[in-house]
């Protein structure tokens, strides 16, 4: 069965509870934010940096003034270096276009995006979230995740990905630290190099993801590297990376790019990972494939890989003789 978006799965608020620090140990630089943004929002604390914002916790004076017992917001704003671009303002209102296109349970919820007059800075709000991203959880798990709790992530973030594929939206970025196990529920956030499939909402401004130097290469797929546009393949083979990494604690390319890895020819030595199913690693393994032909999977196939209940003992021994 698969877990809806609402309910977690018990292996999931157990993961979700664990102990993290909410700020990553990144050395951006944060902008000097004003602490009252449209005189409504209230910054209280830095709650992650990431390789092009700032997000931060905020008290919401309006809802607060109203009553509302959770009048908090998370505040997304841009980095110091990026907040300079001439049209940084349309990088941030990019990303509030794509994502409030979603609604899905696991995919974050944004609420606004608003422009400070006084400092003439670009923001985002949305629901402030508390957990371990996927990378501060792998700290905690070296050797991956057992399957229990693997597939009670994998199934959540893969069903994220189907709905924003089908809503013509690309993530462009997927990487751990772009995951968050809250409590009531994972959440895919961050589409700030997100970009709409070819045709869709045509109007919003096109950023180029070569100027904008800020994803992580080794989540990168081989075309992107070569300059390629992102396409729903290079989010697949981004989405292959991070859930290689669940099940094993590694990288399946030992960190390298998908070039490097390529020209070493280590897709030949690529082994599945003792605690996936069996029944995964077809799907998995195509996922990671260098080349964009081969990579003939998309985000519901690997969701329906891994749905599928694992086979019993008798099946699986059976499968074993007769391989
Ligand atoms: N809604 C949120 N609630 C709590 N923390 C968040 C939220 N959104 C982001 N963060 C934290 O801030 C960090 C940076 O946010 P992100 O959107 O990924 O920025 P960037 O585009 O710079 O990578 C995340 O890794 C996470 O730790
Ligand atoms: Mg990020």
């Amino acid at each position: 069965m698969i877990e809806t978006a609402q309910q977690p799965s018990s292996a999931l608020t157990r993961l979700a509870d664990s102990p993290h620090v909410a700020v990553s140990g990144r050395s951006q630089r944060v902008c000097e934010l004003p602490e009252l943004l449209c005189k409504r929002y209230k910054i209280e604390r830095l709650l992650g940096v990431g390789g092009m914002g700032a997000v931060y916790r905020a008290r919401d004076l309006l809802r607060e003034q109203y009553g509302d017992p959770e009048p908090y917001v998370a505040i997304k704003t841009l980095n110091e270096e990026f907040a300079e671009y001439p049209d940084a303002n349309a990088l941030l209102y990019t990303e509030f276009a794509l994502t409030s296109r979603l609604r899905h349970g696991n995919v974050i919820r944004l609420f606004a995006f608003d422009i400070d007059p006084g400092s003439q800075r670009a923001f985002i709000t949305m629901e402030p979230l508390k957990g371990p991203t996927l990378d501060q959880l792998l700290e905690q798990y070296p050797e991956g995740l057992p399957w229990p709790e693997l597939r009670s992530i994998a199934l959540p973030l893969l069903q994220a990905l189907t709905c924003a594929h089908e809503a013509g939206v690309l993530h462009g970025d997927l990487k751990p630290s772009n995951v968050i196990l809250a409590s009531d529920g994972l959440r895919l956030f961050d589409f700030g190099l997100g970009q709409p499939l070819k045709g869709l909402l045509n109007s919003l401004p096109r950023l180029s993801r070569k100027r904008i130097a800020a994803w992580t290469p080794r989540y990168a797929a081989l075309e992107l590297l070569n300059g390629e546009a992102l396409s729903s393949a290079s989010d697949i083979y981004a989405m292959g990376c991070i859930l290689y990494e669940l099940s094993s604690g590694l990288h399946p390319y030992s960190r390298l790019t998908a070039k490097q890895a390529k020209v070493m020819e280590q897709d030949r030595t690529l082994q599945k990972p003792a605690r996936l199913p069996t029944h995964c690693w077809p799907a998995l393994r195509t996922a990671l494939a260098f080349d964009k032909e081969q990579r003939q999977i998309d985000a519901q196939g690997l969701l329906d890989a891994f749905a599928a209940p694992r086979p019993g003992l008798w099946q699986r021994c059976w499968t074993r003789v007769t391989a």
